[in-house]
């Protein structure tokens, strides 16, 4: 069964757009904490919370409160930076997702360059893989980076869907960036990793996301959180576990 990571940043947003000078934010609404367990109630199978180092959205005690009242798996994105590799390991998420990050970007644009910074980034794996926490890695579907990914002993990949969500609407690009997944997904999947995908995914464009083989889980949370605001996110999560509910990996 394909899995659905709810993530939760867009709560955390919402909340920061009136409370970010608040100190104890954890009294401030909407709370993500109090989001993340109605996802859980509505049948997700894990929770995703990106740190960001401008803490923009979601806030340190956030994820220390995540890990302390879900009962699914929580995913915490992070960049490879010491001081997060430091908070991961004293909080121990159940999987940590590598990804790129740059300060002015609305969200994250690109993928890890895992092929470039392999040394650094098998090092924040086997850091965290010694403290029994799985090591994802935020990438778009290029050969090189999966082939980089595997060697850096990750578990898993969760294949960049934003190019594909972006070409969406054109045809030509659409079917190119749905190409570049399938084949990514195979590839990854013949090195022996595990593959998720995410970034921009909305019950529209989901549908053809069920030609990509070998799926675990994906990660959604803009799109969840924007059709919440019409039918309670409950309804959203289901509705998104709906369209998901056919998927064959492969
Ligand atoms: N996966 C990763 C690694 C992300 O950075 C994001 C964006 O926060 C998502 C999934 C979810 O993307 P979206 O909010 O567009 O659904």
């Amino acid at each position: 069964m394909l899995k659905l990571g709810v993530n939760i940043d867009h709560v955390a947003t919402l909340r920061q757009a009136r409370f970010r000078n608040r100190e104890e934010t954890s009294r401030s609404e909407p709370d993500p904490v109090a989001a993340a367990l109605a996802c859980e109630r509505a049948g997700c199978h894990g929770i995703t919370a990106h740190l960001r180092e401008d803490r923009r959205h979601i806030v340190d005690s956030d994820v220390v409160r995540l890990r302390r009242s879900i009962g699914t798996r929580l995913n915490l994105e992070m960049a490879n930076t010491p001081a997060m590799v430091d908070f991961a390991l004293a909080v121990r998420p159940d999987i940590v997702c590598l990804v790129p990050e740059r300060r002015e970007e609305v969200t994250t644009e690109g993928g890890l360059a895992v092929a470039a910074n392999l040394s650094a980034i098998t090092e924040t794996r086997k850091r965290l893989g010694d403290a029994g926490i799985d090591v994802s890695l935020f990438i778009a579907p290029d050969a090189r980076e999966i082939d980089a990914a595997a060697r850096s002993g990750a578990g898993f990949v969760e294949l960049h869907t934003g190019a594909y969500a972006e070409a969406y609407h054109q045809k030509a690009p659409r079917q190119n960036e749905l190409e570049r997944l399938i084949a990514g997904a195979s590839q990854a999947h013949g090195v022996g990793l595990k593959v998720n995908a995410g970034h921009g995914l909305t019950l529209e464009n989901l549908a053809l996301i069920h030609l990509v083989p070998h799926l675990v889980e994906l990660n959604i949370g803009h799109s969840i959180v924007s059709q919440a605001i019409f039918t309670g996110i409950e309804t959203a999560v289901r509705d998104f576990l709906g369209a998901m509910a056919t998927y064959k990996s492969s």
